[in-house]
């Protein structure tokens, strides 16, 4: 068996940004609420125009750049969404068409926030079986399409925005060192889009009721993240052969400040080694850690031979943390 490491990596958020105090003009809630609740000071919004391929696209194209690999050399592409451009075809087809990757096995991949450890799992696994050698794993969301803006539970917590990651093979014990995807159904109820599948199929009701929009027990899902972010994170761990000593950078899910310094506690690091970007993007689900672990590439924080752990939780509901050795060194002038 091979490998399979992150050779490149890229991003794309919308321009117009949406402050806490724009939100306290739509709806009964406040910045400071939102701020100490959260952590989130203003998020990106998309224009109404604006599609999951329409990130997706040059989130990808920054990826193969840095990676210095063309389009055409792509075997496989993984999007990772929920809020596809439509139900069918896959946004990953729609991706592939446009960055000219023709014939390369392209789908989607529906996990929730989880969505991209998910599809850096599945990627990873047909580069270490050798089916495959090179792999492009998107993580893209357009949440404002399904938001209820008339809903301060959910409104103020969501964001927009797009990461990339360029795969390739490699020896084993390099790249991807540990993986754990899990999944609760039970919990499915907790996080949930209720109409536009075939349970509910859209209908004047269905838009009337809003239930095209997020619907969400946030305490519950509360709970269940601060439990398997750290779980989940010391599972990737024992199965690299590594200790929470180790982690040389954590890149967690952007949900809520409060999860993530819960899972940094758990795993005994110091916020330094912790990257953080929730408060200028909000929870932007399965784009959340690939624009993360973009920013923290490029901003040099990642050397080459570090252990960076990413982890996430989401609908589903789901859960995942891949454990990964750093095979780039930092870009020039980072
Ligand atoms: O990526 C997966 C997606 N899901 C998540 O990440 C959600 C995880 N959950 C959370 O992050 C938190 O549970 C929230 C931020 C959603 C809520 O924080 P909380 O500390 O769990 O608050 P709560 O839901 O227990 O609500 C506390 C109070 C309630 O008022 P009452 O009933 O105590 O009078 C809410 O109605 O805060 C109220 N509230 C708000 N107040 C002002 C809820 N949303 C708002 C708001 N502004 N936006």
């Amino acid at each position: 068996m091979s490998s399979a490491a992150i050779i490149g990596t890229g991003s794309c958020l919308p321009e117009r940004v949406l402050t806490n105090h724009d939100l306290e003009k739509m709806v009964d809630t406040s910045d400071e609420w939102i701020r100490t609740r959260t952590g989130i000071r203003e998020r990106r919004l998309a224009d109404p125009g604006t599609a999951a391929s329409d990130l997706a696209v040059p989130a990808a194209t920054r990826a193969l750049a840095a990676a210095g690999i063309p389009a055409t050399e792509l075997d496989l592409i993984i999007v990772a969404t929920v809020t596809p451009d439509t139900l069918f075809p896959a946004t990953a087809c729609l991706v592939q068409e446009r960055l000219g990757a023709r014939g390369a096995a392209a789908f989607d991949l529906s996990a929730g926030c989880s969505g991209f450890v998910y599809a850096l799992g599945v990627a990873g696994q047909f580069l270490a079986t050798g089916v495959y050698r090179t792999a492009l794993v998107i993580g893209v969301e357009v949440l404002s399409k399904i938001i209820n803006w008339q809903d301060r539970n959910t409104c103020v917590l969501f964001g927009d925005g797009a990461g990339a990651a360029v795969l390739q093979s490699v020896p084993a014990g390099r790249g991807i060192l540990g993986l754990h995807l899990g999944a609760d159904g039970s919990g499915g109820s907790l996080l949930t889009l209720p109409a536009g599948g075939s349970r509910l199929p859209a209908s004047s009701t269905t838009v009337q009721e809003q239930l095209h929009t997020i619907h969400m027990s946030g305490a519950e899902v509360f709970k269940f993240a601060v439990r398997v972010m750290g779980e989940a994170s010391l599972k990737a761990l024992e199965k690299a052969g590594l200790k929470k000593e180790d982690v040389d950078f954590l890149i967690p899910h952007q949900a809520n400040i409060r999860i993530i310094e819960a899972a940094t506690k758990r795993l005994g690091l110091p916020p330094k080694k912790v990257y953080v970007n929730l408060d200028r993007y909000g929870n932007m689900s399965s784009a959340s850690i690939p624009v993360a672990l973009d920013e923290a590439y490029r901003a040099g924080l990642l050397l080459r031979d570090h252990k960076v752990v990413m982890v996430a939780f989401g609908a589903g509901l789901t859960w995942g943390a891949a454990v990964v050795n750093w095979e780039l060194d930092p870009p020039k002038g980072a």
